[in-house]
């Protein structure tokens, strides 16, 4: 499909989607004007998608590996249950005050728990069981944090993983030095033949893959 094309799909489906709250709205406009790489916001219409799936699981426990400035933990921890938290991982500390400044204005603020580090080493010390994961940080590592989350899934438990399709490039030849494309080919395979879990890889903005746990 012709680039503009997308573009212009896309705007056509956030006009026919629920409007982004007054939040999501101001917190994309921030990091739109004073964050580097704005880009890696999961914006209005996959922070939709996002906050439709977590509201249909009504899960107990989320985790976020890369939390950037907080926009799509916000829309995943609309569908936490009543008792439920939301653990999101940033390893870059100069995005602490934004992302707080955001989470602090949140309904769920209570509910939302910010982690500032690795997210490599943070995970073995979260002693939790995840409903819902969503991997949106290094693509390099993306093994190590499949790895690492997958026992602590319960099973019927959804990972989503971001930006699998890579702008496309995951189809076309691959340059020799472009490391982060071939590692998102490499794990898209790895998980196609994981028998351990259920996928679906969707077109949505740059490549989502669901995958359940069995
Ligand atoms: C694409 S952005 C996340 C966007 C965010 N999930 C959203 O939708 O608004 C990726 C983030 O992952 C962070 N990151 C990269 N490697 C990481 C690691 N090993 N542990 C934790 N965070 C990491 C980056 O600093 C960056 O802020």
């Amino acid at each position: 499909m012709h680039a503009e094309i997308t573009q212009e799909i896309e705007e056509y489906c956030e006009a026919h989607s629920t409007s982004e709250d007054d939040l999501l709205n101001r917190l994309d406009r921030e990091t739109n004007l004073k964050v580097l790489r704005p880009r890696m916001i999961s914006g209005h219409l996959q922070g939709a998608f996002l906050s439709f799936i977590s509201r249909l699981l009504r899960p107990t426990s989320i985790l976020e590996i890369g939390t950037y400035t907080g926009y799509a933990a916000l829309c995943l921890a609309e569908g936490l249950s009543p008792d439920g938290t939301l653990d999101t991982i940033e390893i870059d500390e100069e995005l602490e005050d934004i992302i707080q400044k955001y989470f602090n204005q949140s309904r769920y603020k209570e509910q939302i728990i910010l982690h500032i580090g690795d997210a490599r080493t943070i995970i073995p010390t979260l002693n939790k069981k995840w409903d819902l994961v969503f991997i949106d940080a290094e693509k390099k590592e993306y093994f190590d944090y499949y790895e690492a989350i997958l026992p602590q899934i319960q099973q019927g438990g959804i990972i989503l993983i971001d930006n699998v399709l890579w702008s496309g490039k995951v189809i076309q030849e691959v340059k020799e030095n472009d490391k982060d494309t071939q590692s998102i080919i490499d794990f898209n395979k790895y998980i196609q033949n994981d028998q351990r879990v259920r996928n679906l890889l969707l077109p949505l903005r740059d490549g989502i893959m669901i995958i359940e746990k069995l």
